[in-house]
């Protein structure tokens, strides 16, 4: 079947064309035709995502991105206007979590072209979307491949950081999840504090990483490489002397749960600003990237370590990892080691691992199958019962 998705959960405009098809564990897709677009440059100024400016951007980038991913799709331009039968079988849309402003502006337009096209529309949580997301491709063809349960999803992004355990295909339970901020949140913040531009998380990851590798080649190693080094979760728990005098700490490092902190993180960083000031140094580019090296470190080392223990105590088979954080190249690396030779990593690709529509029809395919199956289309939610919900849970 063909499929049409659509995600404005945040600042990213997205529409994809599908053909979807096999069944619910066995699933194949074709992308016929994806475009996103982006609204990072016109938040910029804010220092963070402004919503009203969001929503009026997705109101003016949908009818524009369908058109182009119509025309891309080669779908009649006669079938966008009247609704021609085989053209599109069912529309996706994002209907949380997010900004629930911007969810109605994707759930608005969905709801008015499923009904022109007299097609199903079938809600999308954001974060499914996270999950399966692991299994695509940003163009050609993909499909969901065999895995062994159970399966952890470690989901980390701008607005959510959570550990969500899978025994089943489709069923989620949420075993750990941030008591605060979310990780890319605190990322985003503490670029703001030492003056680097939004989105902060790349940049954060950029000076470290270039720090990083200076003291790989004079040989010095982080705490975490050294800890690591010796191929235990539990080696993991009592990180070293740090190679460099600036110490961040690992808030909820040794909590009996599997859940995060990073408020605190990011107040002891405006705190290390404030000291480092106060005695007179300035913030050169030089401590910029010590202190990005030491943020860095710490939150990718409480995400770690909290997934490596839930790894242990859930005796988990695969490990998944899905959101914007995904694309930390120190995040990709810690993870590979605890995994290797142990059990199977999947991880996004990079256009993957930020917001899309791609992950939205994957998931919305799956969801459609769940729905219909046995039923004739009956456990599809009427459209009109279709709301944002900004604080969905999975
Ligand atoms: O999933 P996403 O695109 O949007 C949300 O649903 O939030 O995630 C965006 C978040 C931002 O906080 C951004 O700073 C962070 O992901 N991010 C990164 C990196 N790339 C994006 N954080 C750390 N390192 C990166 N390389
Ligand atoms: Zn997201």
């Amino acid at each position: 079947m063909k499929i049409l998705s659509i995600e404005t959960s945040c600042d990213d405009t997205g529409i994809t064309i599908f053909e979807a098809k096999g069944s619910i564990t066995n699933a194949s897709f074709k992308i016929l035709a994806d475009s996103l677009a982006s609204q990072t440059k016109i938040h910029i100024p804010y220092g963070g995502v402004f919503p009203v400016l969001a929503k009026r951007e997705h109101a003016k980038n949908l009818p524009i991105l369908l058109e182009k991913t119509l025309k891309k799709a080669k779908i009649s331009n006669k079938f966008f206007r009247q609704g021609l039968k085989n053209s599109v079988d069912m529309v996706a849309v994002t209907y949380g979590p997010g900004l629930e402003m911007c969810l109605w502006e994707g759930i608005t337009f969905a709801k008015n072209l499923a009904k022109k096209w007299n097609v199903p529309l079938v809600p999308v949580n954001h974060m499914e979307g996270h999950i399966i997301s692991v299994f695509g491709k940003h163009k050609g063809n993909f499909k969901i491949p065999k895995i062994k349960y159970p399966f952890l999803s470690l989901l980390v992004s701008g607005g959510h950081t959570e550990l969500i355990l899978c025994k089943k295909w489709m069923e989620y339970e949420l075993i750990g999840e941030t008591v605060d901020d979310a990780v890319g949140e605190a990322f985003d913040k503490v670029a703001r504090m030492l003056g680097l531009p939004y989105p902060g998380g790349p940049e954060i990851s950029k000076l470290a990483e270039g720090l990083r590798e200076k003291q790989a080649k004079k040989g010095l190693r982080s705490a975490t490489a050294r800890v690591l080094s010796k191929n235990s979760a539990e080696f993991y728990a009592y990180p070293s002397k740090l190679d460099f005098s600036l110490k961040l700490p690992r808030p909820m490092l040794h909590s009996k749960n599997f859940d995060f902190s990073f408020s605190g993180l990011k107040t002891a960083v405006l705190y290390l600003i404030r000291d480092i000031e106060k005695s007179g140094k300035k913030i050169d580019t030089k401590t910029k990237a010590q202190i990005a090296l030491e943020f860095e470190n710490s939150a990718i080392e409480c995400l770690v370590y909290k997934t490596a223990k839930a790894i242990e105590k859930h005796k988990i088979n695969t490990l998944l990892v899905g959101g914007g954080v995904a694309a930390n190249k120190h995040l990709r690396k810690e993870l590979k080691k605890i995994t290797k030779n142990k059990i199977k990593l999947i991880l996004p690709t990079k256009e993957l691992s930020r917001d899309n529509s791609i992950m939205i029809g994957m998931a919305g395919y799956l969801n459609y199958l769940k729905f219909t199956r046995h039923t004739n289309n009956k456990n599809l939610p009427e459209p009109e019962s279709i709301k944002a919900t900004g604080n969905l849970r999975l």
